[in-house]
């Protein structure tokens, strides 16, 4: 698919056919996971990819229960979408690189000198990438973010101490929309709104 198309095409779905997605357009889309850029090329984002039937059903039974799956027409197919893909962060490994000698010079030493989270923006930009491959494999797929049980995936799928999800992927072949979520209720912003050029 064309990239223009990839990025006008982008949208979110929350009702999926239970077809499965051919292996070769899954390695694809986990690949461009591993193409974002990262800070001081740390690479510490860590993509688990659930595409077993059986671990599918424990993901959603770990951090939902049926009634939030159900208890919500605008994602009542959500759970039939075969695959889930979950993006890691990992502060620590920013902590340790930014330590090494050749980042002496940018004064990071703790946490707090990070003028932004760059663990969350690299596990953001994978996840990203893992987005627009979803669209260019000609699959649907929704971004959300875990409403409860970290602590359940942690223990059903072995996750290390120092890994936290930054949300969860969906994805699947798309059914017909469902009612939208809430959020679709409100308009997308005017391009002019949202940027500008040369100062604010
Ligand atoms: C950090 C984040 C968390 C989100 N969490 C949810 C969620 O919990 N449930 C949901 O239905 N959509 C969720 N979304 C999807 C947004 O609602 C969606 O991207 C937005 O409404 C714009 O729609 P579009 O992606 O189809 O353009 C989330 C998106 C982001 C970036």
């Amino acid at each position: 698919m064309e990239f223009s198309q990839i990025v006008r095409s982008r949208r979110t779905h929350r009702n999926f056919l239970d077809d499965p997605i051919p292996p070769e357009s899954l390695e694809r889309i986990v690949f461009a996971g591993t193409r974002g850029p990262s800070a001081g090329f740390t690479q510490a984002t860590r993509i688990l990819v659930l595409n077993d039937p059986a671990r599918v059903e424990l993901f959603w039974e770990s951090i939902s229960s049926s009634q939030w799956r159900e208890g919500n027409s605008a994602r009542a197919g959500l759970d039939r979408a075969p695959c889930v893909i979950i993006p890691f962060e990992d502060q620590s490994a920013y902590l340790e690189r930014y330590g090494e000698a050749d980042k002496a010079y940018s004064g990071i030493r703790a946490g707090e000198d990070f003028a932004a989270p760059f663990w969350t923006i690299d596990a953001s930009f994978a996840a990203m990438m893992i987005q627009l491959a979803i669209v260019d494999e000609g699959l649907g797929y929704l971004f959300f973010a875990l409403p409860f049980g970290i602590e359940n995936l942690r223990a059903n799928f072995a996750v290390p101490s120092n890994l936290k999800p930054i949300g969860a992927i969906a994805l699947g072949y798309p059914a017909a929309q469902t009612r939208s979520a809430s959020s679709r209720a409100r308009r997308r912003i005017p391009n002019d709104q949202m940027i500008r050029y040369n100062t604010f």
